[in-house]
């Protein structure tokens, strides 16, 4: 990182034309987002200090437990966009419903939804492995003036206006998209700023790292056991590598960087997988595709998927082009 390389802040302002409708809305949607990541990050630097660690027992809609840094982190990214009037809508996997912005006067006239992801791989806090935030920003489309409903929620990925990601690792970067390419930003925590380390980042068109929970290789539908004997077979370039943090945002950040595929495949005991369509698997499509890769649910486009229900899952493959092409191949073969 240098110093002397454009801010997040400058970067906005510049790249404003980029925005497919008004810029000002977005650009402090941005602006708040950048301010929660800092403030998670710090929280993020100091757990294992602070009583920051571990469960707080309960369980989120989807049956899982809750960790204290989960809420912690959702209440700082609601909590900013909310005190800041500038959504008329904000979901998350750690809440139930949607929640309504009124904005100012109550005039329910912004334009954004958002959705989040507010910590991503939560699992792994305990143990000090990087986390992340994932975001997804869409227009509202139903009429102005009127509460947002369920209809804004439940729109097609190829729909978002903005995506991007906070990763919490050896260092904070922020990564986004507004469909013209994507640019990665990387925290400077002792001036609290974020820098241009990464732009343009493209995902290599193929690779040699496969990402996937292999304990569940037992489980899994017989085109992605087929795909992993390939991965692990003696031809060409192959056997790959293996790696999985179990924290989607880095597995999938890793992967963009050195080339790979993600896998997160159905299974037995989960017909659509685990993965939630609105606001982990859209978002990291949007990106991946945007750096040139390929999102799939193994045999089509993740981002024209019609959502049904706000917290919805999807089997979810993405990563190099050529890489998911041939997950694809193997899946249709045995379909
Ligand atoms: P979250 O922590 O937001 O609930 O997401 C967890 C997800 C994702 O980050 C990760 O890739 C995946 O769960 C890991 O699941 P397994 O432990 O089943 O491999
Ligand atoms: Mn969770
Ligand atoms: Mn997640
Ligand atoms: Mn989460």
């Amino acid at each position: 990182m240098n110093e002397s390389n454009k801010t997040l802040g400058e970067f906005i302002i510049e790249n404003q034309n980029d925005f497919k409708y008004s810029s000002g809305e977005l650009s402090r949607i941005f602006n708040s987002i950048r301010l929660a990541a800092k403030v998670v990050s710090y929280k993020v630097n100091k757990a294992g200090l602070v009583d920051i660690v571990g469960a707080v027992g309960e369980k989120n809609i989807q049956g899982e437990d809750q960790q204290k840094l989960d809420v912690y982190a959702n209440e700082t990214f609601i909590q900013t966009l909310i005190n800041r009037e500038i959504v008329c809508g904000i979901a998350s996997e750690e809440n139930d419903d949607f929640i309504t912005v009124g904005g100012v006067d109550n005039d329910h006239n912004n334009k954004y939804i958002v959705l989040i992801d507010p910590l991503d791989g939560s699992s792994n806090i305990d143990v000090n492995v990087s986390v992340g935030t994932i975001f997804s920003v869409y227009r509202r489309i139903t009429p102005f003036g009127t509460p947002v409903t369920f209809e804004d929620f439940l729109q097609p990925g190829i729909n978002q206006v903005a995506a991007g990601y906070v990763i919490y690792g050896t260092s904070t970067m922020l990564v986004y998209t507004t469909g013209h390419g994507v640019n990665g930003f990387t925290l400077n925590p002792a001036i609290g700023t974020f820098y241009l380390s990464h732009p343009n980042m493209k995902f290599p068109i193929d690779g040699t790292i496969y990402s996937v929970n292999e304990g569940n290789y037992i489980h899994f539908p017989q085109g992605v056991k087929d795909y992993i004997k390939y991965c692990q077979s003696e031809e060409e370039d192959r056997p790959y590598t293996s790696r999985y943090i179990g924290s989607l945002v880095s597995d999938i950040h890793r992967n963009m960087i050195k080339g790979g595929i993600y896998l997160y495949p159905t299974s037995f005991k989960a017909s659509k997988g685990k993965l939630r369509l609105l606001y982990e698997c859209n978002p990291m499509a949007f990106i991946v595709e945007q750096a040139g890769g390929k999102a799939s649910d193994g045999f089509s486009r993740v981002m024209e998927i019609l959502p049904t229900a706000l917290h919805e899952r999807t089997p979810f493959f993405c990563g190099s082009y050529n890489m998911v092409e041939k997950v694809e191949e193997f899946m249709y073969k045995v379909k």
